[in-house]
């Protein structure tokens, strides 16, 4: 392919390879590799070879980029914060637009490549598993592009929390099949999608959602991702003359995160921050906070931090966010801090409310919960940098289906609604670091709990 005329990178240049890759075991420092039934291997060994030869075959390059920047509106803008920022009267704010991408967030950077990928092993089905739905939305997005046919993997409180994005994917020809085992949440849906896959591996491609999982997805995902940090430096380059003092994204499997961190890996000036979900606390054990509170396991066939009790039994994990839930993190994340090239911090399901708030007050856009993780952890870091220093935060994904989340925690849309609106406008004042008063009406944690069954530990 040309160069574009804007200069900018395309999707297919960040497959091109880096000094950071796994070696051949799949291994990123101690962390990662395959933990999991022989059944999988060959499987595995299927898709590393046909991405092996795919990333670097321009017919696929091409088909990627075409259907990256015709369909799916690369590259996304990045936006200067400026009322943002006046508010926190820190570093300037400077925010990149994956929400503006088609279907709503990141998470179609790496399903176009992943389905493209299917297609032409031969595949007719793709399976994936889903938290927040996103990731749902944009594979049954794709299988309908493709001609392919499409079940997404949900846990059921997550259908019930992302209803929305369920319909979505019903209307887009996708089966949703809700998952009652344990937590009945993304771990629970990346178990039964494994499931899936050992019995129908034949013509099934299983369509990861995240960095984490057994090699190769972690560097799949990843390689799909990095285009997002490939275009913002770039554009925070552009826009004002130098890199950025710091980046901020969420992290619940990290594949954002990953995304928008490699491209400033070798520039140690630059601080790679993820925000990952701290429920109710860390303190309180309710948190999905893997690298913060976690400590090193075995998870979904890598080896990485997650949430486990002394016994090596999973733990459960909480969080605001369907697309947080999770009580692992990929593989690349876990090496990052341990060679402390990246700091992990927790932030709070209010502190993340009181974010989300803030940010679609002072800039018009509703965020993601997820991303709104990310918006307050970057606020933070503004304020911690201080006037003259540079904060990029990585705006993941739009609130739209979230809207339900929102109404209930800020009380807003029924006879509550004016006490409600000043309650999200006072959060938003309150700028992402305090706690609105008292708890807020209904809670996600309020769902109805699911029967707990067995966790298959791949
Ligand atoms: C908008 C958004 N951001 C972030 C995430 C978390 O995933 P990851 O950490 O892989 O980016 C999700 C997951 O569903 C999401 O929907």
């Amino acid at each position: 392919m040309p160069p574009r005329a804007d200069g900018l990178p395309r999707h297919s240049d960040a497959l091109a390879g880096t000094d950071h890759d796994p070696d051949e075991r799949g291994y990123f420092g101690d962390f990662g590799g395959r933990w999991l039934p022989e059944a999988l291997v060959g499987a595995l060994d299927e898709v590393a070879e046909a991405y092996r030869k795919a990333r670097i075959d321009p017919e696929f390059l091409a088909e990627l980029d075409r259907l990256a920047e015709t369909y799916a509106g690369r590259p996304s803008p990045l936006s200067d914060a400026a009322r943002l920022t006046a508010e926190v009267g820190g570093a300037r704010i400077l925010l990149k637009r994956e929400d503006l991408n088609h279907t709503g967030s990141h998470k179609i950077n790496n399903v176009l490549g992943q389905a493209l990928l299917a297609q032409r092993m031969g595949k007719t089905k793709v399976i994936a598993e889903t938290g927040a739905g996103q990731h749902g939305v944009a594979t049954a997005t794709a299988a309908a592009l493709l001609g392919l046919q499409c079940t997404v993997y949900m846990g059921r409180v997550d259908t019930e929390r992302q209803a929305l994005n369920v319909a979505r994917m019903r209307l887009l020809g996708a089966e949703v099949v809700p998952v009652d085992n344990g937590s009945a949440t993304l771990k629970d849906a990346i178990n039964e999608a494994f499931r899936d896959w050992v019995t129908n591996v034949d013509h099934t491609f299983y369509l990861f959602g995240t960095v984490g999982g057994p090699h190769p997805f972690p560097v799949i995902v990843r390689d799909f991702q990095r285009i997002i940090g490939l275009e913002a430096r770039v554009q925070v380059q552009r826009l004002t003359g130098r890199l950025p003092d710091a980046v901020a994204a969420c992290v619940g499997g990290g594949s954002n995160a990953i995304g928008i961190f490699h491209a400033f890996l070798d520039d140690p000036d630059v601080r790679l921050v993820g925000l990952e979900a701290g429920g109710d606390g860390v303190e309180t054990g309710r948190h999905a906070s893997t690298i913060s509170g976690g400590t090193v396991g075995v998870l979904h066939g890598a080896r990485s931090f997650l949430l486990q009790n002394e016994d090596g039994q999973v733990a459960e994990s909480h969080s605001i966010s369907a697309g947080l839930d999770y009580p692992g993190v990929g593989p690349e994340h876990s090496h990052l801090a341990d060679i402390s090239r990246a700091e992990y911090r927790p932030i709070t399901d209010t502190q993340a409310m009181d974010a989300f708030a803030l940010l679609s007050r002072t800039e018009g856009i509703i965020p993601a919960i997820e991303s709104a993780h990310a918006v307050a952890g970057g606020v933070a870091l503004a304020r911690e940098i201080g006037p003259g220093g540079i904060v990029l935060i990585n705006v993941s994904g739009r609130g739209d289906k979230d809207m339900e989340t929102a109404l209930r925690w800020f009380g807003l849309g029924d006879d509550t609604a004016v006490d409600g609106t000043e309650r999200a406008t006072e959060a938003a004042e309150k700028g992402a670091v305090n706690a609105p008063d008292g708890p807020p009406a209904v809670r996600p944690s309020d769902f109805p709990a699911a029967p707990s069954g067995q966790d298959i530990q791949l």
